[in-house]
């Protein structure tokens, strides 16, 4: 054996010999302080299953407010709320978005009453109020048979969208859109209010993926015609999620996001390199459910397979991750 001995002055393998070494070298550490629970709700009092998230519900307000307890118990401290609104309140000017008394007001109330350590996000975007499943005003050409996302018109709902979740009490206003200006207005719109601290999390590169289609089933939010191309981004472009930073940045964005996650890694390391705000990584439905059902069909490890996936986004360069592994993840890592 020793004849196979040769003289190795470098050796990596020296500092991977047992935990307590491994755990001083480590570079990335994954804490429930960096996770945000995306949360589903609807106007029912019931907690139901959502069909195409196994493992996910969409909670009334009491099992919300029960489930952000439980996550802040495990440590995560952020929650972000997608509502499941009537169809009949639905409308072509997406009104409802913002009702006073609304869904989202009143979850966000509920919870400040009950968990006030945890921080409150709200997604700011129109497709769960309006019929069409866009995230802006749609208007049809009838003749020519497609249809146009209007901006502007867009923004300034989305405005009172982030005003009237600022009057209920929410910390962080969350524009997942992609409507153009919409970061700068909304800033404006919430400083004139006196919310100058409620903060922005801005979706900077929010790419036109596949990888929703699980959620728009939980939310019943597909775009009923056409696609979201002509607001999200392209998956094949990583320079033009610089140039959104840059605008997100100049117009007063608190933090950025990159979403999907897992597979737009290298987009998240180009802004982690490029601009110095916070930055949010959204693992998404389709990122849980390939996890989810591999796991269910004894095709791998689940509880290994969701830390290395987070650990995977934050190595990258995310500061925060949205994942619906939060409460899950906090637990394990807490063990
Ligand atoms: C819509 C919105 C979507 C998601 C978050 N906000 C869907 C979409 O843009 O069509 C997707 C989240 C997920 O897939 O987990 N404003």
């Amino acid at each position: 054996m020793s004849d196979a001995k040769f003289h190795l002055p470098i050796r990596p393998r020296r500092n991977r010999k047992s935990p307590a070494i491994r755990g001083l070298v480590r570079e990335t550490v994954l804490t429930p302080a960096d996770l945000i629970y995306p949360l589903f709700l609807h106007e029912d009092d019931r907690d139901d299953a959502i069909a195409s998230m196994p493992g996910c519900q969409r909670f009334g307000l009491e099992g919300l407010v029960r489930e952000v307890g439980e996550a802040s118990a495990a440590g995560v401290r952020a929650v972000v709320l997608f509502p499941k609104i009537e169809e009949s309140l639905k409308t072509p000017g997406a009104e409802e978005c913002h009702n006073p008394d609304g869904l989202i007001p009143r979850a966000i109330r509920a919870i400040k009453s009950a968990h006030p350590e945890v921080a409150v996000i709200t997604d700011v975007a129109l497709d769960p109020y309006n019929a069409d499943g866009h995230d802006g005003l749609v208007v049809k050409d009838e003749k020519a048979g497609d249809l146009r996302i209007l901006n502007d018109e867009t923004v300034a709902v989305l405005c009172r969208q982030a005003l009237c979740h600022a009057e209920a009490g929410a910390d962080v206003v969350s524009p997942s859109d992609m409507m153009d200006g919409r970061v700068g207005a909304i800033r404006e719109a919430l400083d004139e209010g006196d919310f100058e601290d409620v903060s922005i999390l801005s979706y900077t590169a929010k790419y036109a993926s596949a990888y929703y289609g699980p959620f728009r089933g939980a939310l019943d939010s597909a775009p009923k015609a056409g696609d979201k191309k002509t607001y999200q981004m392209d998956p094949a472009n990583w320079r033009e999620a610089l140039r959104e930073a840059e605008l997100d940045v100049a117009e007063g964005a608190d933090m950025l996001m990159v979403k999907p996650a897992g597979p737009y890694l290298d987009v998240i390391r180009a802004l982690r390199e490029e601009i110095d705000l916070p930055l949010a990584a959204y693992q998404v439905s389709g990122e849980y459910l390939m996890i989810k059902s591999a796991a269910a069909a004894g095709w791998l490890d689940e509880e290994k397979v969701i830390l290395e996936s987070l650990l995977g986004i934050k190595r990258a360069g995310a500061d925060m991750i949205l994942t619906y592994f939060a409460k899950e993840a906090a637990s394990r890592l807490c063990r």
